[in-house]
């Protein structure tokens, strides 16, 4: 992938299927803890909770992106003073698609890191300890309704997060089953999207 975040040009997910994306309306499939040092200090990990998609939803995303991944989840990211994802690649693939249903606030960034002495692309599960090891190399501002193709063995994190974040996830363990077919061109980007 070219960029860390490409944008897809896909269909709004349908209201009713956004609107039961409610924590309380899945069981639970995951957790995740990490925390990361900035400044002196230690940044705990968001409270972060993903919940397997509805048989709705995932005829959906059958429908209209894929039929073939490996899982695809409901995510919530938040808490009253949790506002970072810490830097990570995530553990269970390579390539993810994310659709925002809430972005959590209205300047929640996703950023990308280059660790010291360490290639770009990383293992899985990787979890740098120190913000001080790390040189930022992307930074995108995803708004509601954007579908993003994420490259998840960079670094990423999510700062700024002010309230619930809402995004469903579509992964793939091996990118070439990813749907870069559907990538758009910058000039049809939707300029509520930002990166720098
Ligand atoms: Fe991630």
């Amino acid at each position: 992938m070219k960029n860390f975040i490409e944008y897809l040009d896909l269909p709004p997910l349908p209201t009713h299927l956004v609107e039961v994306a409610d924590p309380l309306s899945y069981p639970c499939s995951n957790t995740r803890t990490a925390y990361c040092k900035r400044n002196g200090e230690i940044i705990q990990d968001a409270d972060y909770r993903r919940f397997s998609v509805g048989s709705e939803l995932a005829q959906w995303i059958g429908n209209n992106i894929s039929s073939v991944y490996d899982n695809a989840g409901i995510c919530f990211h938040g808490g009253l003073a949790l506002q970072t994802a810490c830097p990570h690649s995530d553990r269970k693939r390579k390539v993810g698609l994310l659709y925002v249903i809430d972005p959590g606030g209205p300047e929640v960034d996703t950023v990308f890191w280059q660790e010291v002495d360490q290639p770009l692309h990383r293992e899985t599960g990787a979890l740098p300890s120190s913000y001080q090891d790390l040189t930022e190399v992307g930074r995108y501002r995803l708004g509601a309704g954007d579908w993003a193709l994420i490259d998840t063995t960079v670094i990423h994190s999510v700062e700024n997060i002010q309230g619930l974040r809402k995004t469903l996830h579509v992964d793939w363990m091996d990118p070439a089953l990813a749907p870069y077919d559907k990538i758009l061109v910058p000039a049809e980007r939707i300029e509520l999207s930002q990166s720098r």
